[in-house]
């Protein structure tokens, strides 16, 4: 019995240790640290859950039934539940917007990459920010910059978290559309004058513009966005971001990422479309670092409204 007893607790600490030591290099990997021991217990429980989650998925797609590969990632110590109300931090409902009709009048090509054309700059970390908002303006205002001027200076994403208060709130969260005519009226400074500091702070924008706008273009639906980022260059978009907090490469595909107005919690910047065996996808630039997705970017699949890619597009119009 007793030597029962000695096996059986040695068998724990040998199957126990990997996941003790994955736990280990994660939290060193991304400098993780936790409050209490009662918080770090949970956070473990959390992080072998999704541990189980990312191997599960990944099995099924090393069997052909994934499109996808998911990652245990710096965010593997949140459930999605966590996750989301993450992105969601934002007081109040979106401002209304107005939609434009789209009339496509130049031919559109079957793929394009915007990254290939100099059109996209680098892909920044928003940090503890809830400013998915700003970078998705900024990139969108950099792309017009570099494809009608031939100007590739990233510009100041802080600025609009301080500066655009009207109707959008910082790290709390914002839209594009009030952010391009905060710029429209007040121009936007360079990330190296007004550099990214990931909270809230006092507007100290200087006068001089990087960029000169003229109006904001508001948009629905997957064939126009088409259309637009293949003949007008990078668009600002809203999508539901939960499902996507650890994904890792491949063709993002799964139901489970809702097409619906309602759940919007988080801003991208789409740089451009293509088909891969026969499956079409977009390629979308997020702002959480280097280290997710494919160094930062990722794919999604074209055509089914996924993750509601298509019901909220934005692109300014330079002056
Ligand atoms: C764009 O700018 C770069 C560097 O400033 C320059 O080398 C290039 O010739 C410019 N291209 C055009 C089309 O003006
Ligand atoms: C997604 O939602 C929009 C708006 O409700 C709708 O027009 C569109 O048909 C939906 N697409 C799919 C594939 O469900």
């Amino acid at each position: 019995m007793k030597l029962f007893i000695v096996f059986a607790a040695a068998l724990l600490v040998v199957t126990a240790l990997p996941a003790q030591q994955h736990w280990i290099s994660f939290k060193a990997k991304h400098g993780k640290s936790y409050a209490t021991l009662e918080e770090e217990k949970v956070r473990f429980q959390i992080f072998q859950d999704n541990v189980l989650k990312v191997n599960t998925h990944n099995a099924r797609y090393e069997a052909g039934l994934e499109t996808y590969t998911m990652a245990v990632n710096k965010f593997a110590d949140l459930t999605q539940e966590e996750f989301g109300a993450m992105l969601r931090r934002i007081n109040g409902p979106i401002p209304k917007k107005n939609l434009t009709p789209h009339v496509q009048s130049v031919p559109v090509p079957e793929a394009i990459d915007w990254r290939e054309r100099n059109a996209v700059s680098a892909v920044k970390d928003q940090g503890d920010c809830g400013s998915c908002w700003a970078f998705s303006t900024t990139g969108v205002l950099e792309g017009q910059n570099a494809i009608k001027n031939n100007i590739t200076v990233p510009l100041s994403v802080q600025q609009l978290i301080d500066c655009d208060k009207e109707l959008n709130q910082g790290c709390n969260g914002g839209d594009m559309v009030p952010a391009i005519k905060y710029v429209i009226k007040h121009g936007l400074n360079s990330e190296t004058e007004y550099p990214y500091k990931a909270k809230d702070g006092k507007c100290r924008a200087k006068s001089d513009s990087v960029v000169q706008v003229k109006d904001v273009v508001h948009f629905q639906g997957e064939s126009a966005l088409r259309d637009t980022v293949g003949t007008v260059g990078p668009v600002s978009i809203g999508i539901y971001g939960d499902p996507l907090q650890l994904y890792e490469r491949g063709i993002y595909d799964r139901f489970v990422c809702f097409n619906s107005s309602d759940l919007l919690d988080h801003a991208v910047l789409v740089v451009g479309y293509d088909t891969v065996n026969s499956i079409p996808y977009w390629i979308i630039k997020n702002s959480w670092g280097t280290d997710w997705g494919v160094n930062g970017f990722m794919k999604m699949v074209r055509g089914e409204w996924m993750c509601g890619i298509g019901l909220d597009s934005t692109y300014p119009i330079l002056a």
